[in-house]
């Protein structure tokens, strides 16, 4: 985690630089830092809390003139996020200056080597520790900053994207990166340094994504150099032409970008599907499935690995493959598949699914699947994140950048994604009957008005969060299909307006939680027309004969639920398969709105971070 921005040019450096930690601090922000160059001197301003502190104390503080710069918004891995422990960090001669988004893991012995020296340290950060370890490299071996940096990296493991700058040489800054970010903007006598290129797309479309284990010398007015950190070797820098544009990272007009995002969903799920569905055709085309069919058609089970809301939306591909497709799947924590040793044959299919494409775990799981000879297909959001780049073959989800913490629209474009392949492949083996099949492709092409009929929800939605936004506790209910959108629902409670909220198989309420239900205790229960509805029905008595408060999201016209719960929530009819991309929808609303009333941060929830990129 971590966001990263740095600027070397003709420019005043200290406004790109605040605005691009603002666009950055998805990436983390319980402190922040910057760094400025004068020509003279480091000038720098450090503090716990958001960028906007740090943008006060500066302004009390410090001068922020200079055409270089280096900014940090941190979320906090080794030492508390305090003043000292943000970045940039500084070395012991004062000389040159650091940030850095990663862990270095074995920065405790090279901290010990680096005190016997007589290096002082200031703060419990491995940063520190990597920047004195490039000053003492420099110094014993009289390097220029980026020889002193490889050597220095090549002694030290762990993640990182990192800049440096030294003073002594101030015309150029140092970056490179293994396993964490790291986006340069390329403009006429400028350069932009950046975790993505949010900070920079006003500035210039032309950029370099630095691959892992590349570094890479930026100097004023001379072309940039990009090696291999390990051997040295010269890599020619592949130019991309950004795709993104500002309003898809403004608020527009919405109080949040998590509302903005949840609005955003008809349109986005649209374009996850266009030019992939064709409904009226009867086919469904993804060039990675195309090109991969039979490793597909071959697989013996496939398995999915992701994290947080992602895991959620492969829960709900686990129903959808084996349903339409009938391949067995396996759900996997990412984090936990890695360290168990995990049987995976050579016909196994592994995806991997990830918004931001970076998250650690999802990423070595995906080199532990590819070390045992699976094939590893991605979904992903980001284009050119390490995900996309590490898999075999894949498809983006279309969502455009998604900044709000608490994921909402990279979910629904995930669950799109995996139900056309789940579709495709049921079409190739004949597993799904023809009208079954051309009935999906065509409910599928309609689901985006239907996500906006079920955007209408909102007012209902605010209705209720204001009646629960007191509660302590709630349990989110669901079945089948719905059993993954009660999980997703109670996390989002969870993630934004810090109540505590479980998600369970309705059934399997009976062996547990229903101890938890009382008067006080909110039960949202997803409970649309198709689907074991009469099951969910009973399930419901049995909560209401507990005096549980039910909130039930329901098919419209539906009369049996209305007349048992407290309150319903009505969306738009769909089948079974495809209901979770609707019946999630007011689940979003509902967090979002009693967040909002409890005076949440809803976009930079406490603790969190958008994009986890150490295990
Ligand atoms: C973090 C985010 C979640 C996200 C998860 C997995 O925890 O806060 O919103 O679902 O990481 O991220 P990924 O980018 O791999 O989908």
């Amino acid at each position: 985690m971590c966001g990263i921005v740095g600027y070397i040019g003709y420019r005043e450096a200290y406004p790109i630089v605040i605005k691009g930690l603002k666009r950055l601090e998805y990436r983390g922000y319980d402190s922040a830092g910057v760094m400025l160059y004068d020509g003279n001197d480091l000038k720098l301003c450090k503090t716990k809390g958001k960028v906007s502190d740090l943008e006060e104390k500066a302004s009390k503080e410090t001068t922020t003139n200079g055409t270089i710069g280096m900014g940090h918004t941190r979320w906090a891995t080794h030492g508390v996020p305090n003043d000292v422990n943000s970045h940039p960090h500084v070395s012991n001669s004062g000389d040159l200056a650091i940030i850095h988004n990663g862990i270095i893991e074995n920065y405790a012995p090279l901290k010990e080597e680096l005190i016997k020296r007589g290096y002082v340290f200031h703060s419990d950060t491995d940063t520190e520790v990597l920047v004195n370890l490039i000053e003492e490299i420099q110094k014993k071996e009289n390097l220029r900053l980026g020889k002193a940096v490889q050597v220095a990296l090549n002694q030290v493991f762990g993640a990182y994207a990192i800049a440096v700058f030294d003073k002594k040489n101030p015309d150029e800054i140092v970056v490179a990166r293994l396993g964490s970010p790291l986006a340069i903007g390329i403009g006429e006598g400028e350069y932009f340094i950046a975790s993505d290129a949010s900070p920079f797309i006003e500035y210039t479309s032309n950029a370099v994504y630095l691959e892992d284990g590349e570094m890479a010398n930026i100097r004023l007015h001379k072309p940039m150099k990009v090696r291999k950190i390990k051997d040295d070797s010269l890599v020619d820098p592949y130019i991309q032409e950004l795709q993104m544009n500002l309003e898809q990272i403004e608020k527009g007009g919405y109080d949040h970008f998590m509302l903005k995002e949840i609005y955003e969903q008809p349109n986005v799920i649209r374009d996850t599907y266009r030019g992939r569905l064709h409904a009226n055709e009867g086919i469904i085309q993804m060039s990675g499935v195309e090109d991969n069919l039979e490793k597909f058609l071959n697989a013996e089970r496939i398995i999915i690995v992701a994290c947080g809301t992602s895991w959620h939306a492969g829960l709900v591909a686990e129903y959808i493959f084996e349903e339409f497709a009938r391949i067995p799947v396996e759900v996997e924590y990412a984090s936990e598949f890695r360290y168990r040793n995990p049987i995976i044959g050579t016909r196994d299919v592994v995806i991997a699914i990830s918004q931001s494409g970076e998250t650690a775990d999802t990423m070595a799981a995906i080199k532990l699947a590819k070390e045992k000879g699976a094939f590893v297909y991605g979904v992903c959001n980001v284009v050119g994140s390490s995900i996309s780049r590490e898999t075999h073959a894949g498809t983006h989800t279309h969502a455009g950048p998604e900044i709000g913490v608490a994921s909402t629209k990279a979910f629904t474009t995930q669950i799109t994604v995996l139900t056309m392949i789940a579709l495709r492949l049921a079409k190739a083996k004949g597993t799904l009957s023809n009208t079954d099949y051309h009935r999906y492709l065509q409910e599928l092409e309609i689901i985006p008005e239907k996500v906006k009929e079920a955007l209408e929800t909102n007012d209902r939605a605010k209705e209720i969060a204001s009646v629960f936004k007191d509660s302590h506790n709630c349990l989110y209910l669901g079945r089948g299909y719905n059993f993954p959108v009660a999980l997703e629902g109670a996390l989002k409670l969870k993630e934004i307006s810090y109540i505590h909220a479980e998600g369970y198989p309705a059934a399997e309420m009976k062996h547990g939680p229903i101890a938890l239900i009382d008067a006080q205790m909110p039960v949202v229960i997803i409970a649309p027309k198709q689907g074991h509805y009469d099951k969910i029905v009973s399930n419901i008595q049995e909560i209401k004969s507990r005096s549980g408060i039910i909130i039930a999201v329901v098919t419209k016209g539906d009369t049996q639920v209305r007349e048992l719960a407290d309150y319903i929530i009505e969306i738009p009819e769909t089948s079974d398969a495809l209901s979770p991309l609707i019946t999630t929808i007011p689940l979003q609303l509902l967090s979002y709105h009693i967040a909002v009333m409890r005076g949440c941060n809803v976009d930079q929830p406490r603790n969190l971070a958008k994009s986890v990129t150490v295990e």
